[in-house]
């Protein structure tokens, strides 16, 4: 650790195990905890329900598990450097709630303009609702202020969730949105 400017610049150089600092970055991020999901009321588990008759989970897939040998799909680091065994193992056979397919979708008037590869302006990736409780802008330039106005605007391949969602009650609005704010 410790760049010595003096002598490297703003090179990022590999210690002998082939790692540099930008590697250690890269490993701390990968080896965090995701979000711990909060107890859930009676109100929040009937929202619970309703995110999966709504279709809402389609998109944001509940329940992921990891690779048995994650190693294989990290790049190998700067200095050509697998991850190591023990974040290897840190990282295998885990299964992790991330409320997103990261997949791409058409998602309308959402459109952010941009062209990345085959996917077009208005393809998005399916937000991870995870911690979703600690955000204060929603959408991907933040045009929601709360979670409400971020399902209504849903468009193109999630317009019929969004539609699903006007129709519902008082009540089960503030279920879902309590269920939400849960994970
Ligand atoms: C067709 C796929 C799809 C379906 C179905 C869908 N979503 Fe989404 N959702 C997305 C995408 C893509 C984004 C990211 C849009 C953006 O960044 O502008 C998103 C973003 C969100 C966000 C904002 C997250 C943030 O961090 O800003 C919330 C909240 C949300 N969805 C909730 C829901 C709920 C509740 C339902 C069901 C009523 C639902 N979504 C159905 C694809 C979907």
């Amino acid at each position: 650790m410790g760049i010595q400017l003096e002598d490297t610049g703003v090179e990022d150089p590999t210690d002998s195990g082939g790692r540099s600092d930008i590697d250690r970055s890269s490993d701390f991020m990968r080896a965090l905890s995701p979000p711990p999901p909060l107890p859930r009321s009676a109100s929040a588990q009937n929202g619970s329900k309703l995110f999966i008759s709504m279709g809402c989970a389609g998109c944001h897939t509940q329940s992921m598990t990891t690779d048995p040998n994650p190693a294989s799909f990290i790049p190998a680091s700067t200095g050509g450097v697998p991850i190591s065994q023990t974040l290897n193992k840190t990282l295998a056979n885990q299964t992790f709630h991330p409320y997103s397919d990261f997949l791409v979708h058409d998602m309308g008037s959402l459109v952010d303009g941009i062209t990345s590869g085959t996917a077009g302006p208005t393809m998005m990736r399916t937000a991870p609702l995870w911690g979703l409780r600690a955000k204060s802008q929603f959408l991907h330039d933040g045009r929601a202020a709360d979670i409400p106005s971020a399902i209504k605007l849903h468009d193109g391949q999630g317009k019929a969730a969004a539609k699903a969602f006007g129709a519902l009650s008082a009540q089960q609005n503030s279920d879902l949105v309590n269920f939400l704010n849960t994970l």
